[in-house]
């Protein structure tokens, strides 16, 4: 299964890659954006890529082949960059890219359990050196702790309802288990997506702690851009959306002081310029032909000092 990039030209044209520019990209995934970012800072530009899944790093290995040694391949969470690049000398880059969540590729590999439609194991992890796995939280937390995790981070309104339901069926074993299950009890015929799609998202962003690792990078990444260097991150669900659209609006303000404050004591200074005050949003033709593209937003953010 190909990977298509998402918002493809519009994150090269906000990234502005420049010949000999230093690049990070948070999520390398097949290096479908990594490409774009190479070639337009041909000959000599650089990216380092990251992934905590060491098989995507296999297929961008050889995706970018040709770029030989422009491109630094580190199987880690994006959370933990700053080390990386600090070992490779690199002080500060020109453009950081994010396009968090999961590939097609991941999607399509029913054993990686990220899927509802086929069946595979209760997995979940981008990383398979990862201890924890979804079978572990629908087998073993309470109905309190599951039912708070489908209502955080699947914003399911039925998220009680859905965790005595995992309950009363344990043990889970296979994604088609607990898809079945979900379905029996969230039943909606006006809905347009899948019922078990809020709880499959919820515990692929539990089981990778998907949003402590945005809220952990973003001001690392902000440190680590080079003035006048562009922040870009794709969301694909409102949660990651709302971090970075906070993150954007509080560093692109010289005063975050509470507004009963009559003087300014913070002495804040704004770092960021937002380019994207809107999410960019993909145009209908590129959702027809890539519907994985269809909740994409980008934000884009410049560094001022
Ligand atoms: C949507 S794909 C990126 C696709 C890529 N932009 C391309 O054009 O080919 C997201 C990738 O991010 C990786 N990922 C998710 N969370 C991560 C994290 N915290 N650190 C590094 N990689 C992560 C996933 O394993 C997946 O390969």
């Amino acid at each position: 299964m190909q990977h298509i990039p998402v918002l493809y030209q519009e994150v090269l044209d906000l990234l502005k890659p420049v010949p000999g520019g230093l690049y990070l990209d948070g999520t390398l995934g097949a290096g479908g954006h990594a490409r774009g970012v190479l070639k337009a800072s041909s000959p000599d530009g650089k990216v380092v890529g990251l992934d905590r899944d060491p098989h995507a790093l296999e297929i961008a290995k050889q995706n970018l082949a040709e770029f030989g040694e422009r491109v630094i391949y580190i199987n880690d969470s994006y959370r933990n960059f700053q080390s990386h690049l600090n070992n490779l000398n690199w002080q500060c880059v020109d453009g950081i890219l994010l396009d968090l969540g999961i590939s097609s590729m991941q999607l399509a590999k029913p054993e990686r359990g990220f899927s509802f439609r086929e069946d595979g194991p209760l997995d979940m992890r981008f990383d398979p050196d990862q201890p924890l796995t979804a079978a572990d939280l629908v087998n073993e937390l309470t109905r309190e702790e599951l039912a708070e995790i489908l209502f955080t981070y699947g914003e399911e309104k039925l998220a009680r309802k859905i965790a005595d339901a995992i309950i009363a069926n344990r043990p889970l074993v296979g994604t088609k288990d607990l898809a079945e299950i979900v379905k029996k009890v969230a039943r909606n015929p006006k809905s347009k997506i899948h019922p078990a799609t809020r709880t499959f998202q919820a515990l692929r962003i539990a089981v990778n702690q998907e949003l402590d690792a945005l809220e952990a990078f973003l001001p690392e990444a902000l440190e680590s851009l080079n003035a006048g260097g562009r922040l870009a991150i794709i969301a694909f669900h409102s949660l990651e959306d709302r971090i970075v659209k906070r993150f954007f609006r509080l560093e692109s303000r010289d005063c975050i002081c509470p507004p009963q404050v009559p003087i300014c004591v913070c002495g804040h200074k704004a770092r960021l310029k937002e380019l994207t005050r809107r999410p960019i949003r993909p145009e209908e033709s590129e959702i027809n032909r890539n519907p994985r593209a269809r909740s994409a937003k980008l934000r884009v953010a410049e560094k001022i000092f």
